[in-house]
């Protein structure tokens, strides 16, 4: 069940913007898996543009999202490993679409620990930013049965392209992560005993 997290430091995120000197199709053109990257940071404008691109409110009447969701029901939860952001503290937090902020959850990005339970994936230890999509399945099995769990992962998929192609559009640089431990990455985030990794995105500067 969701976990209480009043006593939690929040961060507001700067609001997205809509407008980018490069076209949808140039965004198309330009994806594509990097897994190196520089050392600089990422601002905390990058990361909100991208935290909207991945799950964010783009419909204020019905709280639709950026994403697609069988039913609206939005089974997805977006976490956050930050070693290298402006303004952000090395940490774990969660993403809240609602209120397009960030809860803070931990002290310390457990890159060490997120590199194995990742086979080794050299990006997860070094990318200054690694996000994990987490799923619950509860709400989306009542809907629709055993053909629920398709749907989270479709939209797993759908949320991963989000990313892939807002990072394009920012000039950074991403990859999809798919090879991991999933009891691992549940113990290293301390997950609810509901929500499952489906998904881990490094990014960072190219
Ligand atoms: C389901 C799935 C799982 C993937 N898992 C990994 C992974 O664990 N590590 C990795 O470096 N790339 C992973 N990738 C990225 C692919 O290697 C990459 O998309 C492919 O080589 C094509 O390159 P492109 O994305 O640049 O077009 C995954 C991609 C998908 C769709």
């Amino acid at each position: 069940m969701p976990r209480n997290h009043q006593n939690n430091k929040i961060i507001k995120l700067p609001p997205p913007i809509f407008k980018s000197s490069i076209s949808i199709e140039e965004a198309l053109l330009r994806r594509r898996s990097i897994r190196f990257y520089k050392d600089n940071p990422l601002t905390l404008n990058e990361v909100s543009q991208i935290l909207w691109a991945s799950q964010g409110i783009s419909d204020e009447t019905y709280k639709f999202r950026t994403c697609p969701s069988a039913g609206a029901i939005y089974p997805l939860k977006l976490y956050l490993s930050v070693i290298n952001v402006e303004n952000l503290e090395p940490g774990i937090y969660k993403y809240v679409p609602e209120t397009h902020e960030l809860i803070y959850l931990s002290k310390g990005a457990k890159r060490d620990a997120l590199f194995e339970a990742c086979l080794n994936q050299e990006w997860i230890k070094r990318a200054p930013l690694v996000l994990i999509i987490c799923a619950t399945f509860y709400k989306i099995k009542a809907r629709y049965g055993e053909r629920g769990i398709r749907y989270v992962f479709v939209e797993t998929g759908h949320c991963s392209q989000n990313i892939y192609l807002q990072c394009a559009s920012l000039n950074l640089g991403t990859v999809a992560v798919g090879a991991f431990d999933d009891e691992e990455i549940k113990r290293i985030l301390d997950l609810p005993k509901d929500e499952f990794p489906t998904y881990l995105m490094s990014v960072g500067r190219i």
